[in-house]
């Protein structure tokens, strides 16, 4: 873009410049070899509310509280994800949020869109424009800061699953790799695709109560991962860790976590083969 155009649309970057030679700039007509600036969008302006959680541990006599940011939608992606990187870009660049993949992969930007927990890359703006979004931290989690949440019980609980391959036997000479059927493969789908965004636990009222002691649906979907795998030698021990009133049978049913998965699991249904698997069916 020349150098005009880009000071005629930023104020930001004429304030770079000493006052004559940005207003020369300002003022001079693009060269006639100057390629065309972009047409207007034709798209309508439609302006949206954002009602986004803040809290900043730097200003403790500050209570958390819910912010207003105004969107133009149409100059905005279509996701939440899209819209908080606009205004931390445009209007406020203290608002502090975790992103990276931006396509459900990585899954740190899990936070409450609206009620529900989700992935603000995967969920779309909502389309009723007369009513604000209202945007928070997963809930029932320590805030370190607006829509960063404390997630080291959340890790330390999958941790405790011990959630890797465990063999009684050392490993062959040469490293060589121990077969799976393809049957035995598939009975991993439905676990394996776990994304750890912690939206399941995050919803579930069992976890809300019990956070240190109710392992959740994300790591019990991963202990039974592990109990499944055709491979893995300590299937006894795996089930008899996580035998306990608390660990395990503070799960109610309710189903909440499989309402909550961003990537359709069934934490749930995974929560019940392990308690089947503990009566001996
Ligand atoms: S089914 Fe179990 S883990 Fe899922 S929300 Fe209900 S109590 Fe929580
Ligand atoms: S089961 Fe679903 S909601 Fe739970 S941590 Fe894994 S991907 Fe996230
Ligand atoms: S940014 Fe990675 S899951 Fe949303």
């Amino acid at each position: 873009m020349a150098a005009a155009a880009l000071l005629r649309r930023s104020p930001a970057a004429r304030a770079l410049l000493s006052p004559a030679l940005s207003s020369r700039l300002v003022a001079s007509k693009p060269h006639s070899s100057s390629p065309a600036p972009p047409p207007p969008s034709s798209k309508p302006a439609s302006t949206k509310t954002f009602s986004i959680y803040r809290w900043d541990p730097d200003s403790p006599s500050t209570k958390p509280h819910l912010k207003d940011y105004k969107v133009d939608l149409s100059d905005c992606g279509p996701m939440v994800l899209d819209a908080l990187l606009k205004i931390k870009n445009e209007q406020d660049p203290s608002l502090t949020f975790r992103r990276s993949c931006r396509e459900g992969i990585c899954g740190s930007c899990a936070m409450n869109i609206d009620g529900d927990n989700g992935l603000a890359c995967l969920t779309k703006i909502s389309s009723e424009a007369a009513g604000a979004s209202t945007i928070s931290p997963l809930p029932h989690m320590f805030v370190v800061k607006d829509l960063v949440v404390d997630m080291t019980n959340f890790y330390n609980q999958y941790k405790s699953v011990e959630p890797w391959l465990k063999r009684k036997d050392p490993p062959a000479a040469g490293g060589k790799e121990i077969y799976q059927s393809k049957a035995d493969r598939a009975k991993l789908d439905g676990m394996y695709e776990c994304i750890l965004c912690a939206c399941c636990s995050t919803s579930c009222p069992s976890y809300w109560w019990n956070p240190e002691e109710y392992l959740g649906p994300a790591a019990l979907l991963h202990a039974n991962r592990w109990i499944q795998d055709s491979r893995d030698e300590f299937t006894k021990e795996r089930l008899d860790s996580i035998n306990d009133e608390f660990k395990l049978y503070r799960c109610h049913t309710i189903k909440n976590c499989t309402h909550a998965c961003p990537k359709g699991l069934n934490p749930a249904k995974q929560i019940d083969t392990i308690k089947k698997l503990q009566l001996g069916a």
